[in-house]
Parts: C-alpha cells; structure tokens; sequence
C-alpha cells in the first residue's frame, strides 16, 4: 500500500484530520476543502482584497514584493496544469517568493528509486513551501503528516499546500471559486455602491448577500471533479442551502455516497439529475438557481468500461446553451474551474459575453486567493497592514 505508514492517520474522517492542518486558527497546510471555515474564507477573503488593491500601485505594488522575498516556494506538480501552476507562480511574485519547479518526476531522483517521501523531504530541505498537484489522492495530506512529525520532533518541517489531488480535493480552487462568489454575492455595482442589491431586492425579496439561503447548481463530472467535492464541502457549511448534481448516469460520474452523506449531515437538501433541463417543485432548476457551477467530463478517469459508455452518450443535456442560460436569474454567477472541453463545449464560447460568466474572472482571483493562502501561511497580515497605513490607509475595493 501507498504512504503505509500514514494508513491509519489516512483512514480517518476529514473533521477528525483537520485539526491537525492548523494550530490554534493558522492553517498549517491546506490539504482539502473543509479545512475552509467560514472564518477562514473571511479572513482569507479580507486579505486577497487587501493584496488585489495593494497591487495596483506601483509604490504599494513592490513593498508587497518585499514581504515574502526571504522565502522560497517549490511547484511541484506531476499532472498537467496550466491555471493553478501560473497563479500560484504569479501569487508567489506579488509577494516576492521566488519560486521552483519539479514538473516530471523523471527529472528528480524518482528514477533512482528514491521514494516519494524522501524526495517531499529534500525539498523541504532547499525550500520554505510545498505546493504540490499529482494523480494520487492521498499524497499531499501523507506529505503533510510527515512535516507535522517533523514539527513536532522540532525538526525542520515546511507548509504543504494540496494543489489538486488525483480526483480527490481540489482546495485552493474552492478557495478561489468562493472568493468569486463572496465577491459576487454582495451584488455591488462597479462603483460599489447597494444600489445595484436594492433594484434586485425589488425583484427578488427573498434575496440576501453572502452565501447562505442559496440554490446551488453543480454540473458535469460530479463523482471525479475534485473542485466540486471541495467547494460544495465547504460551501454546507451555510445556513439553509440546496445543492443540485446534474450528471451523466455513469456511476463514476455520479455524486458519491460520501459526498451526499456529508452534505446530508450538515443539513444541506441534495437533489441529482441527468439533465440541465430537470424540474424541481415543478419549475426548472435552472430558474432556481443562485450559482451554477459547471465542470468538464474528466476524461483522464475513465476505465475502459466508462470512454465505451461516455462515447456513445449524448452530452448535450450537460451543456450551457444560450437558451438554457437564458433561464438563469439575472444575477446567478456562472463558474467553471476551467480548462472547459472545447469538443464537449460544455460551456460554448457563446456564453463568454454574457455578464455572469465568471470564469475568466475566477482565474485571476485564483491568483489574488493564492496570494492572500501566502501571506496568512507565512502570517504576514501585520506587515501588509503597515503597507497599507503608509499607503494612506485603506480604500474600500
Ligand atoms: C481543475 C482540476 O485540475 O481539477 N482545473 C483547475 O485546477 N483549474 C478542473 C479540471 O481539470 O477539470
């Protein structure tokens, strides 16, 4: 068995292993989604906003550069990734990490038979975090619970952050994907005036900003999409939420029993279907709906049995169409995680114009929302604080 010496450590419930990944409200490492409290995602939040605005200035810009330019970060990502890799290379040089990467293990000492975790361990030798993204689940987090026995032995240790996790936990993107929505759902105009919340109250009454008493819409590959399972993981933590799967009816695509059984504990109301066109309480989903979170079919997954099946169905019904658009409330966010599949079109180009398509925005966030998991990492919250105070202290963004 993989990392047999974490196997019991591994085998727990993800409440059980989170208290480990932080120390009295620092996260230590970030290995999955529900390490995302919603005291965490505010004050995360709160700093990409600060960092977003600092950055716009030249003078501001480069005393951020200076906060971090002690500290080096090593990228280690062994599957491909073009979204997460730059952001999080463009994150470290806002604030003025520098930054390495191992991108194929052939080039490392893998191919000399050095396990995994000693190569985890020699990078923690030459640098000051871990950023990793691989094909096996459970790497990061048996990565993490070597630099916390390290810790405690007081020896060195470094931060690991899970960049993606075989099609486990995904949950700097489920950082980034709620930063959108924090940002979406306050319904500010550009200017930042209410006005633009008080014109929708009057058309929608029951709406609230924030992300409690919302309908959200999870479409495509449910059961292997990893941003899904962090973000809506994180997301059942507000109060009065729905959550509808849409899917294709392949078992490995379908929401898992995990999943649904922790959405059911914290009182979420689930509801799947095989169709973006399905009914609930006898309107449209989509009508319904507060976000609509769309994913690609992660091929990459797929079992023999699964392409033969995937390749005669018809995708079509998991597809954003501009009439199916057209059913969304006019203010419902439209996420992807992104790359989109540009055969499937789950999300066609069409669509990119509409103004609640976020997720050219959300790449960029993700930048802005890696930076802010830095700066609170390494706790420089204070540093950036007297950045601010000499920039004339702070504007509202
Ligand atoms: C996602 C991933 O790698 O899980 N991509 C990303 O990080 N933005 C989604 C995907 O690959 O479909």
């Amino acid at each position: 068995m993989e990392f047999a010496q974490y196997h019991d450590r591994l085998q727990r419930t993800a409440a059980e292993k989170n208290s480990e990944f932080a120390d009295n409200g620092q996260l230590l490492h970030l290995i999955n989604g529900g390490q995302l409290t919603p005291n965490s995602i505010d004050l995360l939040c709160d700093l990409a906003d600060r960092i977003r605005l600092l950055s716009r200035e030249k003078a501001t810009a480069a005393a951020l550069q200076t906060l971090l330019s002690h500290r080096r970060a090593m990228l280690y990502f062994t599957q491909p990734s073009t979204r997460t890799f730059l952001s999080f290379m463009a994150a470290c040089q806002i604030l003025g990490l520098t930054c390495n990467e191992v991108r194929d293990p052939k080039t490392s000492s893998e191919v000399k038979r050095e396990s995994r975790m000693d190569a985890i361990r020699m990078f923690s030798s030459y640098f000051d975090v871990i950023i990793m993204r691989s094909p096996l689940s459970s790497f990061a987090e048996a990565c993490s619970y070597l630099m916390n026995d390290l810790r405690r032995e007081e020896r060195r240790w470094v931060p690991i952050i899970n960049a993606g996790s075989g099609s486990d936990e995904h949950p700097t993107q489920a950082l980034l994907d709620i930063y959108t929505l924090k940002r979406s759902f306050r319904f500010q105009d550009r200017e930042g005036s209410g006005q633009r919340f008080a014109d929708l109250k009057t058309r929608h009454p029951d709406l609230t900003k924030g992300f409690a008493h919302k309908t959200y819409t999870f479409c495509g590959d449910i059961g292997r999409g990893r941003t899904v399972r962090s973000l809506a993981t994180a997301l059942s933590q507000y109060e009065n939420t729905t959550m509808h799967f849409v899917a294709p009816d392949v078992a490995a695509l379908r929401l898992d029993s995990q999943l649904r059984d922790q959405l059911a504990k914290r009182n979420v109301s689930v509801f799947e279907h095989e169709t973006l066109d399905s009914d609930f309480q006898g309107r449209s989903v989509l009508s319904q709906t507060d976000c609509l979170y769309m994913t690609r079919i992660q091929r990459e997954h797929n079992s023999a049995d699964d392409e033969n099946r995937l390749e005669e169905m018809d995708l079509s019904p998991f597809q954003l169409t501009p009439e199916r658009a057209s059913k969304l409330k006019e203010y419902t966010p439209i996420l992807h995680p992104f790359p989109r599949d540009s055969q499937v079109q789950e999300i066609p180009e069409a669509i990119d114009l509409d103004p609640r398509a976020m997720y050219f925005r959300q790449a960029r966030n993700g930048m802005w929302a890696r930076a802010a998991l830095l700066a609170h990492i390494f706790g420089v919250a204070e540093e950036l604080e007297e950045i601010e105070t000499h920039s004339h202290g702070r504007k509202t963004i």
